[in-house]
């Protein structure tokens, strides 16, 4: 089985992880990251949503409320929620980015914070951006870039676009430190207040911490292996790798009992190394989407979300009639698709009691209809072709793929 993503977790990344390191693991980490991004200053934390969430405690930003999509990952939500503020949710656009139109209606004398995210990669539209950061001085813009690592706007860095911009680190993510979130910003009074948060409200990690984060990160570096995915998606089928791979519950906001420890060196070392190959996966990953884009654009029953020429493409996102059909379909045929973002986050139980007043039609058909195709940091034509051949078959005779509405 092909899975729908897979970790690069290879020798230079077992290397770091039993190299001795120093205590200047962590600030290596961050130089690295913030060259990357092209950004004066990088401040790493265990996770994107403690990125988030100190972030507003730094600056104060408590009890108002934070403009963000309703079609994206719940933890960051979560992460609002967590800091004392109040998320206001916003309807997406065709190419599954918030519709910053919408956002600017949503606009009150309460509003603290917008979060634009580039879902899946696909650029941020950085012209519509500027013209309501004009109009909007004092609201304070943080790039989501958990999914778009380096993605660009005609050229421009979106991650730059902004005050600051996090990033998630997890083992699904463009670039790894097992577990993991930075900050970006090139506002030096913005670092040292995240550094200040950061010291003051994290713990540090206890001595068995980096070995346990070593055994995850190779048990997925194996689970993950060509070699061995047949039998993890076997196991995953049973049931028995729920507890690992469930990082939400419908009915309750929550943060990561540990999302308030500070991330180990071995984190630190193992995400330099990621970040040192951050151009070649995101090479990679471009080449995947416009393999797929070419031979599957004019199929009837799948239609790709429209993304920006500079998108970076964690997800390759299109939508399909009848998800659940197709995907069992191109499971037995030896593909995994994904369903990355299968909820609209205010129509979740979890969060029924936030007063909303507006609806998410998009964000409700996308939830649905969305599927992803496998890709990762290294492009093997020969996974890309057995993709295409497995999609086209799965979805033959079935219906054409809805309109993006
Ligand atoms: C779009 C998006 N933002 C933020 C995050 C949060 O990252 P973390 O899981 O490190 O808290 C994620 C994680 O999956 C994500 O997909």
């Amino acid at each position: 089985v092909i899975p729908r993503f897979r970790p690069l977790i290879e020798r230079a990344e077992l290397v770091a992880m039993l190299s001795r390191g120093g205590a200047d693991d962590r600030a290596r980490f961050e130089a690295a990251f913030a060259q990357a991004i092209g950004s004066r200053h990088a401040i790493a934390f265990p996770y994107g949503r403690t990125a988030l969430r100190l972030l507003l405690e730094s600056r104060g930003i408590v009890g108002r409320e934070v403009i963000m999509p309703a079609y994206t990952c719940v933890v960051v939500a979560h992460a609002v929620v967590a800091s004392g503020n109040r998320p206001v949710f916003i309807d997406c656009g065709a190419d599954g980015n918030m519709d910053l139109d919408l956002a600017e209606q949503a606009m009150s004398a309460n509003t603290a914070a917008i979060v634009p995210t580039s879902v899946f990669g696909h650029s941020v539209d950085l012209d519509r951006l500027d013209a309501l950061r004009t109009r909007h001085p004092g609201v304070l813009v943080i790039q989501d870039c958990a999914h778009s690592f380096t993605c660009e706007w005609h050229g421009r860095a979106v991650a730059r676009a902004g005050h600051a911009a996090f990033f998630g680190c997890n083992i699904s993510k463009v670039a790894t430190s097992i577990f993991g979130g930075m900050v970006t910003t090139d506002d030096p009074d913005l670092a040292t207040a995240l550094r200040g948060a950061r010291d003051l409200r994290l713990s540090r990690p206890g001595p068995a911490r980096a070995f346990s984060q070593a055994l995850y990160a190779f048990g997925a570096a194996l689970a993950f292996h060509p070699s061995f995915y047949s039998l993890t998606d076997a196991l995953r089928r049973t049931g028995m790798l729920t507890r690992l791979e469930r990082y939400y519950d419908e009915q309750t906001i929550e943060m990561p009992a540990d999302h308030l420890v500070d991330i180990t060196r071995l984190q630190a070392r193992v995400g330099a190394v990621q970040i040192g190959r951050l151009g070649d996966f995101i090479a990679a990953r471009r080449r995947y989407a416009h393999y797929y884009h070419e031979r599957l654009e004019a199929h009837p029953g799948i239609r790709f979300l429209p993304a920006s020429h500079g998108s970076s493409y964690s997800h390759v996102a299109a939508l399909v009639d009848d998800r659940e059909r197709i995907c069992a379909r191109a499971h037995a045929r030896g593909v995994e698709l994904g369903r990355v973002i299968d909820y609209c986050i205010p129509s979740m139980p979890s969060y029924a009691s936030v007063p909303q007043g507006r609806a998410w039609p998009r964000a409700c058909h996308f939830s649905r209809h969305v599927v992803n195709l496998p890709l990762w940091g290294r492009f093997e034509e020969a996974v890309a072709n057995r993709v295409v051949s497995c999609v086209v078959d799965a979805l033959s005779g079935a219906a054409h793929a809805p309109q993006i509405a």
